[in-house]
């Protein structure tokens, strides 16, 4: 059994892979912003005999990060998920631009996987080979060949910058650090009309993270295993 905590846990992506852990035998941490409000998160945590527990987290707050590495004290952490995300907003072409929500999709994408990361180190250097994957997007890849999403791709392609770097840098404490294209997933966020289910994604990204090891840290991935080119 695992110890996993996954952020943005309450829907699409991170609702799934919760499941999925929870379905294979794992303890889910499921951190939400509005653990109220989290009607899904909190129905499967419910029927889950205490296998998902639901705990509040605000990725781009230092302090919410910071409460929530308190509660979690001592507790050996396997699995880090960083999969928190938002779209950056309607408004990121070169004509028109939303500073605002581009400064908030920095600060939930690019800085808030490293705030948690830092946060819940002494967590993933007391489990044995602990584990971070961080859902990134192919619009974060120097090879995504279209123009325009500034927002949303500057914040992939920095919190690409900063996962590889981690990747180095925990690498003498046994703690592999990777990166994942999760699809064109039908979620709020991907819309109806993408390519695969969450259910589908969360399967491929579950498999790809048990499948990380540390001679390859720092590998950047697509949902279904595949190796991302960068
Ligand atoms: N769907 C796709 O096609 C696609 C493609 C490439 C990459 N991705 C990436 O996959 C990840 C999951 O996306 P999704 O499709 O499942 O999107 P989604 O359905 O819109 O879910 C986004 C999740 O992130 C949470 N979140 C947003 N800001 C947060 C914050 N400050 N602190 C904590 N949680 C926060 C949301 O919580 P609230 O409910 O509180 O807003 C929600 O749980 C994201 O990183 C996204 O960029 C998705």
């Amino acid at each position: 059994m695992a110890t996993v905590l996954i952020t943005g846990a309450n829907r699409g992506i991170g609702l799934e892979l919760a499941r999925a852990y929870a379905t294979g035998g794992d303890r889910v941490f499921a951190a939400c912003r509005k653990r109220a409000e989290a009607k899904a998160l909190n129905a499967l945590a419910a029927g889950s005999n205490g296998a998902v527990s639901v705990h509040a987290l605000d990725v781009a707050d230092g302090a919410s990060v910071a409460a929530l590495a308190k509660s979690l004290a001592g507790v050996p952490i396997d699995v880090l998920i960083n999969n928190a995300g938002v779209n950056g907003g309607p408004r990121q072409s070169l004509s028109d631009t939303d500073f605002d929500a581009w400064t908030d999709a920095l600060a939930i994408m690019t800085i808030g996987p490293f705030r948690v990361v830092q946060a819940l180190l002494p967590n993933l250097e007391a489990a044995s080979a602990a584990k971070v994957m961080t859902v990134t997007s192919q619009l974060g890849a120097s090879t995504w060949p279209f123009g325009g999403s500034y927002a949303y791709a500057s914040a992939k392609a920095g919190v690409n910058s900063v996962m590889r770097a981690l990747a180095l840098d925990l690498k003498s404490k046994g703690i592999v650090v990777s990166l994942v294209h999760p699809g064109w997933v039908k979620t709020d966020m991907g819309g109806a009309g993408a390519d695969i289910t969450p259910q589908d994604s969360a399967a491929g990204i579950h498999k790809v993270i048990a499948g990380l090891a540390l001679e390859t840290t720092g590998t950047f991935y697509k949902w279904n295993g595949d190796i991302h080119p960068w």
